[in-house]
Parts: C-alpha cells; structure tokens; sequence
C-alpha cells in the first residue's frame, strides 16, 4: 500500500442509532466545503463485499460458527480495502465509511466474545497498519435504538439477537473510545436530530482543520 493521502471516516453505533441519516448528512457538508469523497459500507462496498454480507445477515437455522462469521467480516474487508477504500484514498479522495473494523471488535468481539487478540491478528493481516483516521461513535441506549431499528423493517441475523448482545456491543465501543481518545469522538445520538447534526459539524471542522 502507498501512503494515502485522503481522510478515512468510519461511523459506528449499535443498530437503529440513525448512521443512515447522518452519514446523508456529511456527505452534503463534505459536498459543501468541495472535498471529493466516496461514501461505503461494511460488510460491503464492492459487488463481491456485498453477496458476503447478504450470507452474513440472512436468517438462517444452521449455527454460524463465530470464525467463520469473524473470517468472512475480513474476506469482504480485505475485497472493499482492495478495490475501493484504498484506491480511493490513493486518489485524495476521503472515505466515508458506514461501519468498519471497530464493528468487528465490538460485534464479533464484544457480542459474541472471540479474543481481541484473534480480531488484532486478523487486522494486521488484512489492513496492514491502515486505521480509520476518524471515527464517530454515535451512541444511544440499546433499547432506544432496538426500538427504532425493529420498527423499519424485518430482523436480520444479527437484528435477532438478545438485548444482551447489544448491551456488550455498545460497551465495547466505548470500551475502544476510552482507549484511544484521539481517534474516536462520540455523539450522543439520543438528542434531537438538529444536535446531533451541530455536535457532527463541530467535529468534522476540526478535522478539516487537522487536514490542512
Ligand atoms: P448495518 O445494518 O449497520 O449495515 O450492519 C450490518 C450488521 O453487521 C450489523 O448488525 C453489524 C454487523 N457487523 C458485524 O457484526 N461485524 C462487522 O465487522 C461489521 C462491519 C458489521
């Protein structure tokens, strides 16, 4: 990998905490102040990327064993890094990324309690020492954000599990937060839509303003 120029954001959050909205919401600021960015998802992002994840969230009776789930998080990870994230920082383009490996720490990690130590390795492995420039944590309580996301539409596999679950996601988030403030910053997405669009805003111009 050649040094990269663009800025890589990642937004993460336990389910139902409005990344959709608000990540609408920064590609029109990103827009406004004319920095060229794409915006992605995980898992996803490439047309191979996205039929891993449509394996990963359909309903299924079978168990899935948690390395194959952790392995096939970095399968789709190492095709989106490959042919989308990296190209387009290479480009100076910014990432704007919806989920990425925090997700694994805190899903596969948190949830369902494989070794940080297995996720460290496979990230070495499959990022290099490629990390998210920023990331936004934005942070609800489970109940509220499993109230809104269970009122859209149908559960997916990972929709399905307990309130639990959520629980130790959401922890471990903020376990990862307090670890290395730097990077993360975190919004309270259980305000109104107007605050939480502020409090995204004043984040985001201080990291154009670390940019220039
Ligand atoms: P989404 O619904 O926010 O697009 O995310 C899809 C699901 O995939 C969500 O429940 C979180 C889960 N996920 C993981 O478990 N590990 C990961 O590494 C990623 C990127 C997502």
């Amino acid at each position: 990998m050649s040094s990269k120029i663009g800025k890589f954001i990642t937004i993460e959050g336990v389910e139902g905490v409005g990344k959709t909205t608000n990540i609408d919401f920064i590609r029109q600021w990103l827009a406004q102040q004319n920095i060229s960015h794409v915006a992605t998802r995980e898992p996803g992002g490439t047309p191979l990327a996205e039929s891993i994840r449509e394996l990963l969230l359909s309903p299924r009776d079978e168990t899935v064993d948690e390395n194959t789930e952790l392995l096939m998080m970095f399968a789709a990870r190492a095709q989106h890094l490959a042919e989308v994230i990296v190209p387009a920082l290479e480009q100076g383009k910014w990432v704007l990324c919806d989920r990425f490996t925090d997700a694994t720490y805190a899903y596969q990690g948190g949830g369902r309690g494989v070794s940080m130590e297995k996720i460290a390795q496979l990230e070495t492995l499959v990022q290099g020492p490629l990390r998210p420039d920023l990331t936004l944590v934005l942070d609800i309580p489970v109940d509220q954000g499993l109230a809104r996301a269970k009122s859209r539409s149908a559960p997916d596999r990972f929709e399905q599990e307990k309130i639990a679950f959520f629980e130790r996601v959401r922890e471990c988030y903020l376990v990862r937060v307090k670890a290395e403030p730097q990077r993360y910053q975190v919004i309270d997405a259980s305000q109104s839509l107007d605050r939480v669009q502020a409090d995204i805003g004043s984040v985001l111009e201080r990291c154009l303003g670390c940019a220039s």
